[in-house]
């Protein structure tokens, strides 16, 4: 049986894609079904945290006894919920697939195919949420004591691999935790199964074997405890 360890906790959590609009019926998604992000739900409030999730576009059905669900579309949306809703948690987990760009222009009417072919969709750099996050503890704007916990979405590449690409994210980010997963060869994105490394900003780093996103959520908020000020 899980510990009830986290009685009384407020965890924030976001689960799910971010979608930018591009017209009114065209948008930038992802592939995140929000499964690892409600595991982590389910997870910690029946370790008795009390839970938000906040969900972009998630495969999810009902949503999870016990747990708050906030919904939102764009990365934008995003960020004002999380910034709003840090300076009341406990611990902060953004497990959601956030877009790092959106469209520049959208469009309010339906972008017509016409004879030149399809225009070039320009983008923008939307906020970085997690940095922004751990750059309000560091103002002051949240508590110290808020445990920020980061995910990185990584597929390796000639510069890396999954790993290495993690302990960048990490210390460029400067969360507490930074939970790594290989994705790409349909890894991670709406699976039932995750598996990955726990890199902690203290330098621990644990691996966390492959099984069940509720296992891997179950191993996750272990650490997230040994955070939480007593
Ligand atoms: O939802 P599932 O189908 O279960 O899939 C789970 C998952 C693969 C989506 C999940 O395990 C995961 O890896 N989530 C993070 C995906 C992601 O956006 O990773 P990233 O490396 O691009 O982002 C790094 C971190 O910064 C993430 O915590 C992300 O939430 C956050 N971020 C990213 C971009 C942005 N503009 N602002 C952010 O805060």
């Amino acid at each position: 049986a899980l510990p009830y360890d986290l009685a009384g906790a407020r965890i924030v959590i976001s689960a799910g894609g971010t979608r930018e609009p591009l017209d009114p019926v065209r948008y930038l998604g992802n592939r995140s079904s929000g499964k690892q992000g409600f595991a982590l739900a389910r997870a910690a409030a029946q370790r008795g945290a009390h839970v938000t999730v906040v969900a972009g576009s998630t495969n999810e059905a009902g949503e999870p006894a016990g747990v708050d669900v906030v919904h939102i579309e764009d990365a934008r949306e995003l960020a004002d919920e999380m910034t709003k809703r840090a300076a009341d948690a406990d611990a902060v987990i953004m497990a959601a697939a956030v877009a790092d760009f959106r469209p520049i222009t959208v469009n309010d009417t339906k972008i017509k195919k016409n004879d030149d072919g399809p225009a070039p969709i320009e983008l923008t750099t939307n906020p970085d949420i997690l940095r922004g996050l751990v750059q309000s503890r560091e103002s002051g704007a949240i508590p110290s004591e808020v445990v920020i916990v980061g995910f990185a979405a990584e597929t390796g590449d000639e510069h890396g691999g999954v790993l290495d690409h993690g302990r960048e994210k990490l210390r460029r980010k400067g969360c507490d935790l930074l939970v790594v997963n290989a994705v790409g060869d349909g890894k991670a994105f709406g699976t039932e199964d995750n598996t990955g490394w726990l890199l902690a900003a203290n330098g621990n780093e644990t691996s966390l074997p492959y099984g069940s996103k509720t296992l891997m959520a179950s191993r996750i908020l272990d650490e997230v405890h040994a955070l939480l000020p007593d």
